[in-house]
């Protein structure tokens, strides 16, 4: 008789987008006459970008040529692409990467919910609190978090390390050494993030306890200070204790085109164990590679054009965040993040839960917003916006806010 694997059974609810699309779909159902302004996922609204459009033709027009057509991809990416990434992303950032350390997936989610397959069953994780629900429910699904308190709302065998306005969102090192530490930096969902000297410091850090780092950059277009490293490999060290995982979705529109990739250095190994060749042989097993058509949209970002079209949607999407963030204070509401993000984290008035201003927004304002505590315990008493909707949207969703 099949078992069933029952890791899974620990998983509190659902998964948090899919809970709030559940909660708006039944709330829109009932009030059908109300107009539902979405900030909630970090979801894009504005189209392609005409130097991916005309990639996208030009490699759909190949793919119905014969002497054009590709059949499978190389699974870990195509090389035009991988030079792209390392030539744009990382050498040109003065940092040591090289295309076969680059390996191309169909977005960032997968990648940071496979990366756990990499380690022992024992390691011992750190997030930060909130966080990006994915990197804990991955290792939870692989049986690596112990039991779950729904009363501290905590995994047992995970670190948390908490991120709130006390400490003005930036973690500290835990206690208790982790093996493996996970850090999304800008970070989702607070839209806050750290300066290059504290990043310096993690890398010191986990090179001095022998961990790794698991470093989430999908929001590092957003990056407006100068103080903020792009890439984790800016910090010194940091190729002998970190992997990093970058998307296309947020700096390019690829919510829903998929493309992503995962750098993980040749220098990183434990004894024999190479984790360049067994990323490389996970994804040889698993994966048949990101599609030609979006891998050359994907190569189309960095061209000249890519990248003059890329930077006017990320200054659109930014001018959203200050719309919010200048929004919420004129009403009186406490807000972090927007500057290097596009989240605006928001503290909830009057004492109210997450959960209780996701209603009275959703109800009050028919504004959708993301409940901080859906983030981890932490998150309690925050709320996060997103800046990805329309222009338009954001100033009648602030609008609406303030008349509250
Ligand atoms: C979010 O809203 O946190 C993100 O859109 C989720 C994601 O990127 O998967």
């Amino acid at each position: 008789m099949f078992q069933v694997n029952d890791n899974f059974q620990k998983l509190p609810g659902s998964y948090l987008f899919s809970t709030i699309a559940k909660k708006v779909s039944a709330y829109s159902q009932a009030n059908p006459d109300k107009k539902i302004i979405r900030l909630g996922i970090g979801d894009v609204t504005q189209p392609l970008v005409p130097a991916i459009t005309e990639a996208l033709h030009k490699a759909v027009d190949e793919m119905g040529n014969a002497e054009t057509f590709h059949g499978y991809a190389p699974d870990l990416g195509y090389d035009f692409l991988r030079s792209a990434i390392e030539k744009n992303d990382y050498q040109a950032r003065g940092c040591d990467i090289q295309a076969d350390e680059i390996f191309v997936s169909d977005g960032a989610k997968s990648d940071s919910a496979d990366i756990q397959e990499l380690f022992a069953a024992d390691t011992k994780i750190a997030v930060c609190d909130p966080v990006y629900p994915v990197y804990v429910d991955a290792n939870v699904m692989a049986g690596r978090t112990g039991t779950y308190n729904p009363d501290t709302q905590m995994w047992s065998n995970v670190i948390y390390m908490p991120c709130t306005s006390e400490n003005h969102f930036v973690p500290e090192f835990p206690k208790e050494t982790p093996d493996v530490i996970y850090l999304c930096l800008p970070n989702n969902p607070t839209g806050t993030t750290i300066t290059k000297s504290q990043l310096q410091e993690w890398v010191d850090y986990a090179n001095k306890v022998g961990a790794l780092i698991i470093y989430d950059a999908a929001y590092e277009a957003y990056i407006s200070e100068e103080d903020v490293a792009h890439t984790i490999y800016e910090c010194e060290g940091a190729r002998t204790c970190a992997i990093e995982i970058k998307s296309f979705s947020k700096n390019a529109g690829f919510t829903g085109v998929r493309l992503g990739y995962t750098v993980v250095p040749k220098d990183l190994k434990r004894g024999e164990a190479s984790l360049n060749a067994m990323w490389a042989r996970r994804h040889g097993t698993k994966f048949n590679g990101a599609p030609y058509i979006v891998q050359r949209a994907g190569e189309a970002v960095y061209s000249d054009a890519g990248k003059a079209q890329l930077k006017e949607q990320v200054a659109y999407y930014m001018k959203n965040a200050a719309t919010i963030k200048a929004g919420l204070q004129e009403a009186g509401y406490t807000v972090f993040g927007g500057v290097n993000a596009p989240y605006i984290w928001l503290k909830t008035p009057d004492q109210m839960t997450s959960w209780e201003f996701f209603d009275y927004l959703l109800e009050k304002a028919n504004v959708v917003g993301t409940p901080g505590s859906g983030f981890g315990p932490s998150g309690e008493g925050y709320f996060r916006l997103t800046a990805f909707g329309t222009y338009e949207n954001t100033v009648a969703a602030l609008d609406r806010i303030k008349a509250l």
